[in-house]
């Protein structure tokens, strides 16, 4: 089977190829990624040369290299790649726009036009927006995005709907909640407070710290997305749950604790404009119909974490300067226009 994977070089994108590459044998992959401040080749550096990974350096938007791509045969799609960072799409929302709705719609319309026989779209609960206490959303909910990035996010799954009542494309979309774990980029809280409390430096948080999210280690999610790839019905949407939503104070106060510094680096900053203040999902579905359970506790998961970055300094530092960029940016545009040739 040969998959397609946009945005394979960012967070959960890196952990799902080496994902699929660890537990099937027979599976190719081509990693599809414009290779933005969140992406970063290092991240596969210890599968770059299987002979069963490729990455092409390319924008989803440009319908030119994706649809070249199509053309060498594909089997699925998985669509991780997107602008992420909810703090950059309140500064300046349209690179927001652009990939995660023009983007997505360049990547159905080559599905459409190939006769793709599976498109897994990765979206996120932010698409629903603020849950009350209380509330747990499942796939029903309405859509209510409420920040620039969750309303692009929602666009694209009106779209990917769309395409496939329309046109009949044969799609599932994933739903879950923040992930954590390795080779996450350090703009996001949990690689940040790590950094920064390594260094001590301030921990920002942002107003009173009580906002809570459900945070699933990027492994589990990994293992969600393979079991829709390979089993969920088309035209399923699911989300994807720890089922445990925390307080912001109460994941920085643990990572300060397994790091052995004090709280008084916590720092409570203004509060991000228009912050959602909880997060929480339903995820009865994916458990009921594909059998998926979290397996990693969060204590396991963030000690893990922590102990990763604390042995991977010097990608940190290659992701914080964005050194990589120069070496890896010349090499794979140079392969992406041999691809495209
Ligand atoms: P990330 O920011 O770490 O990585 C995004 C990747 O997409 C990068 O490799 C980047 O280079 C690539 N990319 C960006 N624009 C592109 C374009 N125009 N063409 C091709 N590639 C492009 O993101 P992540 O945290 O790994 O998130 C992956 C997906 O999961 C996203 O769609 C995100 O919305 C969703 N999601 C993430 C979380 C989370 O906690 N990280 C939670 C729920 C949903
Ligand atoms: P983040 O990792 O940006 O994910 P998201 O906003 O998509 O949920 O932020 C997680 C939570 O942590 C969110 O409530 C905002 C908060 N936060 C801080 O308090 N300080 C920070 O420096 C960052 C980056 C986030």
């Amino acid at each position: 089977m040969k998959i397609l994977v946009t945005g394979g070089a960012g967070f959960i994108g890196s952990n799902f190829i080496r994902h699929l590459l660890r537990s099937q044998r027979d599976v190719e992959i081509v990693n599809f990624d414009k290779l933005t401040y969140a992406g970063n080749p290092e991240s596969l550096a210890d599968i770059a040369s299987d002979h069963r990974y490729s990455l092409v350096c390319g924008d989803i938007v440009d319908s030119r290299i994706v649809n070249d791509v199509f053309t060498k045969g594909i089997d699925a799609l998985v669509n991780f790649a997107a602008e992420t960072h909810v703090d950059r799409s309140i500064e300046d929302a349209s690179p927001f726009l652009r990939t995660n709705v023009l983007g997505t719609h360049c990547l159905l319309e080559a599905a459409r036009k190939f006769h793709l026989p599976r498109f897994v779209h990765i979206s996120t609960d932010e698409v629903y927006g603020s849950a009350p206490a209380d509330v747990s959303f499942n796939e029903e909910a309405t859509l209510d995005p409420r920040s620039p990035y969750a309303a692009s996010k929602a666009s694209a799954d009106h779209l990917v709907s769309a395409y496939a009542n329309t046109f009949g494309i044969s799609a599932i979309v994933l739903r879950c909640t923040n992930n954590y774990g390795p080779f996450q980029f350090p703009e996001k809280l949990v690689p940040l407070m790590i950094a920064n409390a390594r260094e001590d430096k301030p921990l920002p948080i942002y107003g009173d710290g009580l906002q809570e999210r459900d945070w699933l280690f990027v492994e589990d999610y990994c293992r969600a997305i393979a079991l829709a790839l390979e089993k969920a019905k088309s035209g399923s949407v699911y989300n994807v749950s720890a089922g445990m939503p925390q307080p912001n104070l109460k994941i920085v106060r643990t990572i300060l604790h397994h790091l052995g510094k004090p709280d008084s680096l916590m720092r409570s900053v203004q509060d991000r404009p228009g912050h959602d203040r909880r997060y929480a999902l339903d995820c009865s579905k994916i458990q009921r119909e594909l059998g998926w359970r979290p397996e990693v506790s969060f204590e396991d998961g963030i000690r893990r974490t922590i102990e990763w970055y604390q042995a991977n300094n010097e990608w940190l530092e290659h992701a914080r300067t964005g050194e990589y960029r120069n070496y890896y940016e010349r090499h794979y545009t140079r392969r992406a226009e041999t691809f495209s040739q």
